[in-house]
This record gives C-alpha cells, structure tokens and sequence, in this order.
C-alpha cells in the first residue's frame, strides 16, 4: 500500500458463497460503491473454492472480483485461506487436524483448528500462496496479503511434541541440567534425564510445574510465528513487494502477539466491542465490561494495545462489525450514532482504517445472524446508511490518511505483556479468588493517565529494551509486571534518571523468565531506583479496604493516629505490600523516598503504601496496593499535576491524534443521554482552524456543544 491519503473504508468479502448468482456479485459491487467502500478482503477461508480437487487450482472467480471491483476502484487485501482447510485435505492427510490437549485428534471440521507443525499442511499452504502470488502479484488492485487469519489455539501432537523438544534443546543450549535448574524440577521429582521424556503439558499430564508449561507456552507461539514465516516466505517468491499483515486479537493471549507481528510488515486487529452490555458481561475483546458500564474505556484500551505493537505505526482496524455480533451474550443493535463514533473512535486510536467483517449476510452457517452492510437480500438498511454517513465524514480525514505514515510514540505507556500474563494466571496464589486481574490492572491506570490528558500506547515488556523509544516517554506504567525482561530495569533506571516518570505497582519483579522467583529482593532489579523493597505481602479478601493516609509527616513506622497532617482519601484493596524504605546506592543517586500515602488500618498502619523516590530529572514511583477509584485517580493527580486535557463532563470520552497539520480532538458520547456542556473549542475564533464535524451534535449560539446519546465531535485546530 502507498502513503494514499485516503482512510481505508474496507470489508471483508465472500463472493465464493454467491457464485451461483452472478447478478447479486454485479449488484454487491454497486452498493459498496454507494456505501462508500473503498477496498474489500478476499479469499479469507476460501480454500474449497480455489483447490476443490488436490492440486486442481481454479482462480477465475476471485481474479473476476478482483478484477471488476478494481474497475470500480476498490481495492483488494488478498487473504491467504490457511485459516480453513477443504474436507478432502483431512481425509487424504488427517494429520493436518490439531490433536486436543487430551491427546485426541480432532475429527475434521470448524476452522482455526490446523497442525502448526505438520509438513503436509505447510506444503500444501505453501503450495495454495504461490500460486495465488504467481496470479497476483503485481497486479495494482491488490494492495496487501492478508495472512492467514487470526491465529490461534495449541495443537498437542506428536509432530508437535517433536518440535518442543528440539525448540527446548536450542532454547536451553543442548543442556538438560540447565533446563532441569531452570524449570526447578527436583520438585516433585521430575528431573529430566533424557529430552525425549519431556511431553507438552496436557490434561491428564504435567500441570504443575510452571517453567515446563512457560516455555511450552512460548514454543507454541513461536511455532504459529514460525507458520506464519513460511505462509509470508512462499508469497515472496513470487512477490518481492506488496506487504503483508496478519489480524489479531485483541486480548486473546494463546500465542504473543509481539511474537507474530514481526513475521509481517503491518499490524492489523479485530474488534468488537459489546457496546449497550451490562457490567460483567463479555465486552466483545476478551475483558469484562467494567462496573460503571464503561465499554469505552476497554474499547480506547484495545486501541493502545493494537498501537503499543505496532511501535506507533499506524495500524488496520481489519474486523469490526457494522451491526451486532452473533456470539456477544445478546445481539443488542448498535444504537443510531454508535457505529460512527465506534469507527471514528478507532481513528482517533490510531487506526488508519475502518473495515467490516462482513459486507453481506450469508444465508447459512454459524454467521447467518451475524450484522453486515447489507441483509442477506441486499437491502440498504440503517446500518447501510450509517456506513455510508461514516464514509462522508471519513473522507474529510484525509489529514490522518496514508497507512504508510510515519512512526508516532505518544508520551505515556502502560505495559502489558503476554508472557506476564501467563505467568500471573499459572501461579499457584498468592489469591485464587479470580481477582488477580492484571489485565484489569492495566486498564485501569491505562484509563487514569489518558484521563490526565495523555495518550498512552500498551506495550509489550520487550519495548522496555528500546532506549529509542523510551527516550520520547514522559510517563511507563508497568502495572503488575511479574515478569521484566532482562536488562529492562538497566533501561528504565537510565530513563529515570533522564526525567521519565516511572510507575511501578505490587506484583512486579517477582518472576524471571521461567517464573522461579526473582532473587536480590522484590521488585527485582527495581529495589536501587525505588528506594523501598517489599518485605511481606498481603492478600485482602473482596471487600476489605484499608483507608489511605496521604501527605501525613511522621517517619514510617508511626501509628496513624501519629501521623500529622494526613489527608484520607480512597483506600488500598485486595493487593497490599509491606514496604521497607531503604534508599540504596545508585549510580548518580540524590532522590529522597517520599512517602505519599501510608496504610490508615491493618496491623501495618502507618508504614508506607505509595512511595515516590526523585532520580536525577526524574521520577520512580512504587504502589504497594491495589486503589480504589478515587485513590487510582488522586494518584494520577499527583504524578500528572499538570493535566492537558479540559474538562469534560461525566460519560464524555475525549480523545487526541496529530495529524499531518491539523491537531484532531474527538469527543464522544457513548451513552444513552445527551450530554450539553461549554467546550471551549466551539468558540474558537482561530481563523485557520476548520469547523467541527458534529454526528448527532449541535452547537448552540452560546458557545455550548451538545453531544446526543452516541454522538461525536471532531475538532480540528491548525497547528
Ligand atoms: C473473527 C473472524 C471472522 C468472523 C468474525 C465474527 O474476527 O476473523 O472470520 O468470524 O470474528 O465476529
Ligand atoms: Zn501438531
């Protein structure tokens, strides 16, 4: 794809499931051409129809797409169909069926659901890209392969077994004492001797033993990216140009989305966000809608998810539905508005597209209820003419168009890694309550620091390792990082000292990479920057608070009723460290520890529960616990005083992206009351600034700004 200055208005596409009614192929053509698409996928789980006999290709039918659709310049993303595989490939060769972690090969059948390791399958996927990269390429419709689709799953075969193992002796050096120190194993007896005893950890099989089922883990995830590298190399034998992507998702966490990407040259995602869902529900990306219904913050979350892995390139939005879902807990419609500001929402986040899945409602099939542009039977309904009213107001986006545009690292970053996240999950305690939450963790601080007027990117812990990247910082969180990778704490402590404001809470620094507790003290490699180590930590059940006690100024130790001064305000919950203050000798060290908040309650009243240590220009901040909303926010008070962002009313989102000459600001209101309040943009009277786009908006003569329930605002100010 060329840096076009066009948004990419795009839909997946299966002309296959209508080719025996060429006139509604004519006609699907025309109503994307009404509605504003200006690119469709193809081929994505076509394989019956391009190979129905092995070895017997048959390309017509999508060339003929391809073809008539370019003529109406819409352009092609051209899927490679590995993601689905023809009955006839599982009779001849049923080793291409992942076998279950109860050691049963799966009956054909479904889709995601191949061998990764399986040489017959990589030689038939190989074959099925080259020759779809021998027809297409250089053809100018075609702008970009699309990878297989959303990877996924773990296959436990014997092929696969093979494969950990020869992956275990390169990761452990041919040296089985190291993996047996590394995976701890004298517990429970289980000191290899040989590699071939060593099975992936199945149902009824090893589930104990954490380093075992960490590097099975990680082997599995390179094993899809290694998939994926052979899908990639066989389109580059016949195509040297035309960039690849892969679809992820979201937070789905069988494989390390950091991993996969590098295997192609664009990050792409999906996204369906359950707006309308009661708290708790499934929001549609692998979360839970939070208490207070706020789908938006999860949603803006996915968004610096799919951002922090692309490295601030921009990045598809591949997959979002134009209407409801057929898997969400309930089909509820997107109310009017709610499509436009969903869409606009994911530009706003860095998307340098917005694309459906799907254009048209098959007739059968596990989708048929899924939402689409269009029905089954073509009509322009209302979600027809939202697409549409979307296309118009894209089409003024041109100044954030371009999905070669160059790379943008915002100023705050919050860290999310998926190997953390295994880890934290697998871990026996410290609570099994279900409350252990790191991904809540993240997306809470995630929303506190956007709050303070910041737009923060979710990166993965490798990113730590990017002095490059760090250097354009102002503010790291690492929310319950257990899991730092190492000579991440070297960086950090550099940047500090640099100015950057680091974040630090409970729970991290606890494991290395095979999740043996840390040695040298808690959280490891971060104690010197800190200037406090965690000494013991406790668990409070769901329910329990222990008030805090903020700018009291007693020394540590003291009872509260010894500390003068103090403020209470919020309360620590479920995660509570004890800390010892011990400032240590640190290259360049000057920085006092602060105390900012002390526990108010527990038998460790009065000792310190967030902590702030100066170093060199800047900031390491420790949390000992996990806060409550007005603690979380008081927080981000005081390591964000100076907010960016104007007021806004309760429920009003506002988001902010730099274009190439205009500053786009986006406000929306994503729920079901209409909002009015007095932005100041309204009245701006900066000549060079373009008028706000309004989606059931209205500015009112006093300068007031009232936004509808699911309404948007687009503000652009010149630079
Ligand atoms: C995923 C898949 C699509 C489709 C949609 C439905 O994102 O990639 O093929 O099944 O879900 O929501
Ligand atoms: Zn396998």
């Amino acid at each position: 794809m060329n840096a076009s200055e066009t948004i990419v208005h795009g839909t997946d596409y299966y002309p296959e499931q209508w080719l025996e009614q060429p006139e509604i192929l004519q006609r699907d053509g025309k109503l994307m051409i009404e509605a504003g698409i200006n690119t469709v996928t193809l081929g994505v789980f076509a394989w019956s129809h391009l190979e129905p006999r092995e070895g017997h290709y048959q390309l017509d039918w999508l060339d003929e797409a391809i073809t008539r659709l370019g003529a109406a310049s819409i352009s092609t993303i051209l899927a490679t169909p590995s993601g689905a595989r023809p009955p006839w490939m599982a009779r001849a060769y049923p080793e291409v069926l992942r076998t279950r972690e109860d050691g049963q090969r799966a009956a054909y059948g479904g889709r995601h659901n191949h061998c990764p390791t399986s040489p017959v399958y990589r030689e038939k996927v190989a074959a099925m890209n080259e020759v779809l990269a021998r027809r297409f390429a250089g053809r100018d419709e075609v702008t970009l392969w699309h990878i297989s689709n959303e990877y996924q799953g773990t296959c436990y075969c014997p092929l696969c077994a093979a494969a950990f193992r020869r992956w275990l002796q390169e990761e452990h050096h041919d040296d089985l004492e190291l993996l047996n120190r590394r995976w701890w194993s004298s517990f429970w007896s289980h000191r290899y001797t040989a590699w071939d005893q060593i099975e992936p950890p199945m149902t009824q099989g090893e589930r104990h033993l954490h380093g075992q089922i960490i590097d099975w883990k990680r082997f599995v995830s390179h094993q899809i990216s290694d998939f994926a590298r052979h899908e990639v190399a066989a389109i580059r034998r016949h195509d040297a140009l035309t960039p690849t992507t892969h679809n992820l998702m979201g937070l789905h966490h069988s494989l390390d989305s950091a991993d996969l990407v590098r295997e192609v040259d664009m990050v792409a995602g999906d996204i369906y966000p359950a707006w309308g869902l009661p708290p708790g529900s499934d929001d549609g990306m692998l979360h839970r809608i939070p208490e207070d219904g706020d789908v938006m913050r999860n949603y803006r979350f996915i968004l610096a998810w799919y951002r922090g892995i692309a490295g601030g390139r921009p990045w598809l939005l591949m997959e979002s539905t134009p209407g409801t879902t057929n898997w969400h807990p309930v089909g509820r419609l997107k109310r009017p508005g709610a499509h436009v500001l969903s869409s606009l929402a994911a530009i706003a986040g860095g998307a340098a597209s917005v694309q459906y899945f799907q254009w048209r409602q098959g007739r059968g099939g596990w989708e048929q209820f899924h939402g689409s542009v269009i029905d089954h039977e073509g009509n322009r309904g209302r979600t027809f003419r939202e697409v549409r009213e979307l296309s118009a107001i894209l089409a003024q986006m041109g100044d954030l168009g371009g999905v070669a545009a160059g790379q943008r690292i915002n100023p705050a970053a919050v860290v999310l890694d998926t190997p953390n996240r295994w880890m934290i999950e697998q871990a026996s305690g410290p609570r099994n309550d279900g409350r252990r939450d790191p991904v809540e963790t993240a997306m809470r601080h995630h929303a506190a620091v956007e709050d303070r007027g910041l737009t923060a990117d979710v990166i993965p812990a490798g990113a730590l390792l990017s002095r490059d990247a760090l250097a354009a910082r102002q503010v790291i969180v690492l929310p319950m990082t257990a899991h730092l990778p190492e000579g991440s704490a070297t960086t950090l402590r550099q940047w500090v000292y640099q100015g950057g404001t680091l974040v630090v809470t409970y729970f991290s620094g606890i494991f290395d990479r095979w999740q043996r507790l840390e040695e040298g003290g808690y959280p490891a490699g971060l104690t010197g920057l800190l200037g406090v180590r965690v000494e013991e930590r406790d668990q409070l059940a769901v329910g329990e608070a222990v008030p805090l006690l903020w700018d009291g100024r007693d020394a540590p130790g003291s009872t509260p009723e010894g500390i003068s001064g103090a403020t209470i305000r919020g309360a620590g919950r479920e995660y509570c460290d004890i800390l010892r203050v011990e400032v240590q000798e640190v290259p360049g060290d000057d920085g006092e520890v602060e105390i900012v908040a002390r526990y108010g309650g527990e038998f460790y009243a009065g000792t310190p529960a967030i902590t702030r240590r100066s170093y060199g220009a800047g900031y390491a901040w420790y949390l000992a616990c996990r806060l409550d909303t007005d603690a979380l926010s008081e927080l981000y008070h005081r390591v964000l005083p100076e907010s960016s962002a104007p007021p806004s009313p309760p429920g009003i989102h506002r988001m902010v992206r730099p274009g190439r000459e205009y500053t786009w600001e986006f406000y929306f209101n994503p729920t079901e009351t209409a909002v009015t309040w007095h932005p100041g943009f309204i009245a701006s009277d900066n000549a060079n600034d373009l008028p706000p786009i309004l989606y059931r908006g209205r500015a009112g003569q006093d300068g007031s700004l009232t936004l509808d329930s699911w309404g948007s605002a687009v503000v652009r100010s010149s630079q």
